[in-house]
């Protein structure tokens, strides 16, 4: 069989820049001569969406019936780094079985604000969440000889203009906030394929963006697949296959391809850059079609039974008042709204999935006794119907319970375009408040792709955030609802009270086609943490029907340099009365420098599944990341030393356990000082310099002949002051020559 290497040596130019677009929507183009196969993509996140026959990047035309997972917002709610791995594998095996060498996902985008329309495509607000289950996914699914294509790289964090908008990021936001994700899906998810996303970055398109592209993806992270841009993504090809975008989608008919043929006829363009994107894409090509298994059986019954228990793991208990919850099977329940027989379990746009079956609530509860169900309201409208009100509020007056199932109607949040507002419908409100006067024992179960406001909060008793639970979605929530699965998601993302409240409110969506995010490094929990900002529900929170009680923090060491890692471990015990699931979260929270840091960040997290009374140790390694920041003098990875505190967290609010840590960092940032440097900005060497240098002149400036408290205070106001000024000021003040002040700079330079 021959290599791709070998295979490009044998191609013309004109044959090699045929292979840089599609051929069509879905597939690479073929080069028969030379026995080089098509291979198909498909969309991705959650499921696989083969079209078939007519072809479209926005779902609106059939694609073959298939099975619907949760949403990237439930299935990141989950936080089971193996629960995302099975269902990375069972799409691994459906691409096998439908000869799809690439599912287009993870879609992994860090969640800016709550109105990105595609939040519901994306896992969380936090990067180092976000990365670790997007490479648990990868590995599923490559598992099986499938490729993943990684998306959408980079900063493409709202819909609207999604095509030209150009997100302006500063170099630290970049890689604390933005990137983090995609460099643990090249690095440890080894990802086969990336995607461009449309946007620019920092003025330029993603898809010709050689240092996105080039000099961070394959250079810095060791990314050794193809780059594919975004369907429509491609505005200057010839730019772009020098800048390391490999394949362009869907096919522009060649237009490109003879386009760039024409660049390097004309000299504009040297060939080996052509010879290295084909390379890539007939290297990936190569390893499924080496691998390929058409004969895998796609068993759509047991993978619609697979969805519906990773749906149950992702649902989040949020309020459960006078333990409301569970129902039990004696009680008599008016299950109310349409999304209880038509349920909302995916979104709407490229990831749409024709599913073969779909499970609603009251298919799953089909056959039991003591359930009513009333309407409620329309989902397609706003208005409320008063006819529909009424009888859902007399069938919550008839009934022990009230189950409101609501959220958001498909117009509310798609990809292509934004939220304008977190409302839900007025007639769900109306409804909900109405039921939960009728009937004081009120649940709510939402369906919805990102954080809605509850003005209705306080009337009722329970509430669930199942977010797009996938297409049997309806037996995720009996089994919830019933506590025959105990609930144990947790928020992949906070939940604000008002949208108002949000980092980025005053600039999201940008002027024009400039979107900076201003905001910096506090997106999410980063953001109302520091600020204390109150949110309705914060990023990690989740309840529970039993619970846990965390004990015997303890570090392997008290004090580390960046260069070691140290085992935290800490014991959780399960106090209640019902085997369970915990999400033991690991914060970080920096010392007191003048570097401007959130309070806190979570770098470690694991799910553990506890017996009542049983305890079980949980294990976190942190490293070097677990305590740097993004330093712009470096360009690198640093860690300030100083004492850290290692928290363990039941979410980004509530601190269980505290222990503190010194690390020392062993990389220094350039230092050079100048005429222009203030005296707090010495370290402690070049200020010893500077104390000998002055010889006593500090303690003139510092202080009088006052004896006692006046002197004492007159020096630390001195003091005080002096931290601020340049050394400059030493000559202007007298204390120091020109002379004095360079032969000081030069030895404080020194190394
Ligand atoms: C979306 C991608 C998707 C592609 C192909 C684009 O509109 O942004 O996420 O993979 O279409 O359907």
């Amino acid at each position: 069989m021959k290599t791709a290497k070998e295979l490009v040596r044998e191609m013309t130019l004109e044959e090699k820049c045929s292979m840089l677009s599609g051929l069509d929507f879905w597939h690479t183009q073929p080069i028969p001569r030379l026995g080089i196969e098509a291979v198909m993509v498909s969309d991705g996140p959650h499921g696989l969406r083969k079209q078939a026959e007519k072809t479209d990047h926005l779902g609106l035309n059939e694609s073959i019936p298939a099975v619907c997972f949760p949403a990237a917002c439930a299935m990141a709610a989950s936080f089971d780094r193996a629960l995302l791995r099975r269902v990375g594998e069972a799409m691994g095996d459906q691409c096998q079985h439908e000869q799809v060498g690439v599912n287009l996902g993870p879609a992994i985008n860090i969640k800016r604000s709550p109105l990105c329309g595609r939040n519901f495509e994306y896992m969380s607000e936090d990067p180092y969440l976000a990365g670790e289950l997007a490479v648990s996914l990868i590995q599923g699914v490559q598992s099986k000889n499938v490729g993943v294509s990684v998306k959408h790289f980079a900063a493409n964090n709202q819909e609207h203009r999604r095509m030209s908008s150009d997100s302006v990021v500063d170099e630290r936001t970049l890689r604390e906030i933005y990137l983090p994700a995609f460099e643990a899906a090249a690095k440890r998810g080894h990802a086969w394929t990336f995607m461009c996303s449309y946007n620019k970055l920092n003025g330029e398109y993603a898809s010709q963006h050689k240092w996105l592209l080039t000099d961070l993806l394959r250079k810095e992270w060791g990314f050794d697949g193809y780059v594919m841009s975004d369907w429509g993504a491609v505005s200057d090809r010839v730019k772009g296959v020098e800048a390391g975008l490999d394949l362009e989608m869907p096919s522009s008919n060649g237009e490109r391809d003879r386009a760039v043929m024409k660049a390097v006829q004309e000299g504009r363009l040297d060939e080996k850059y052509v010879d290295q994107a084909v390379e890539r894409i007939l290297d990936v090509n190569l390893r499924y079609l080496n691998n390929a298994k058409p004969e895998t059986p796609w068993d759509k019954e047991a993978d619609h039974a697979l969805a519906g228990r990773a749906a149950a793991e992702c649902m989040v208990l949020l309020k459960n008042e006078d333990n409301i919850l569970p129902l039990k099977k004696e009680e008599k329940v008016a299950v109310i709204g349409e999304f209880a027989a038509k349920p909302r379990y995916q979104g709407g746009g490229s990831s749409h999935i024709n599913s073969f079956k779909v499970t609603s609530l009251l298919n799953a509860l089909a056959g039991e006794q003591n359930i009513t169900y009333a309407q409620g309201c329309a989902i397609k409208s706003e208005e409320t119907d008063a006819a529909l009100l009424a009888a859902a509020v007399e069938a919550a007056k008839a009934a022990d319970k009230a189950v409101v199932v609501a959220g958001l109607p498909d117009s509310f949040e798609s990809e292509g375009y934004d939220r304008t507002h977190m409302r839900m419908p007025e007639n769900q409100v109306a409804l909900i408040e109405a039921v939960a006067k009728a009937n004081p024992n009120t649940v709510v179960l939402l369906y919805n792709g990102s954080p809605v406001e509850m003005p209705w909060i306080d009337c009722v008793k329970g509430v669930i955030e199942g977010y797009l639970g996938g297409q049997n979605v309806g037996f995720a929530s009996r089994a919830v609802l019933y506590g025959e699965v105990n609930p144990c998601g947790r928020l992949p993302e906070t939940l604000p009270e008002h949208l108002e409240d949000t980092p980025c409110y005053l600039t999201y969506g940008g002027e024009g086609n400039r979107a900076e995010y201003t905001e910096g490094v506090f997106v999410g929990y980063r953001w109302y943490t520091s600020k204390l900002q109150p949110v309705l529900f914060p990023f990690g929170y989740g309840l529970s029907y039993t619970q846990f009680a965390y004990a015997n923090l303890r570090l392997s060491a008290n004090s580390i340099k960046d260069t070691d890692t140290v085992t935290v471990q800490v014991d959780v015990t399960n106090i209640g009365a019902v085997p369970g699931k915990e999400v033991v979260q690991l914060y970080v929270a920096p010392p007191k420098t003048d570097l401007i840091r959130p309070v806190r960040e979570l770098k470690g997290f694991e799910k553990v599944e506890l017996q009542p009374g049983e305890t079980k140790t949980v294990s976190f390694t942190l490293d070097e990341r677990s305590f740097a920041y993004w330093n712009t003098a470096l360009h690198g990875w640093h860690v300030v030393s100083g004492d850290y505190d290692i928290q363990i967290c039941r979410n980004a609010e509530e601190v269980e356990l505290g222990a503190s840590l010194q690390v020392t960092g062993t990389k220094a940032p350039p230092r050079h000082y100048d005429a222009d440097t203030i005296v707090m900005d010495l370290d402690e060497r070049a200020m010893g310099i500077l104390q000998e240098t002055m010889q006593g002149a500090m303690g003139v400036m510092g202080g009088g002949e006052e004896a006692g408290e006046d002197a004492a205070i007159n020096a630390e106001m001195s003091m005080a002051m002096m931290r601020y000024m340049p050394l400059r000021t030493f000559v202007s003040f007298g204390s120091m020559t020109l002379q004095n002040l360079e032969q000081l700079l030069d030895q404080m330079n020194k190394e």
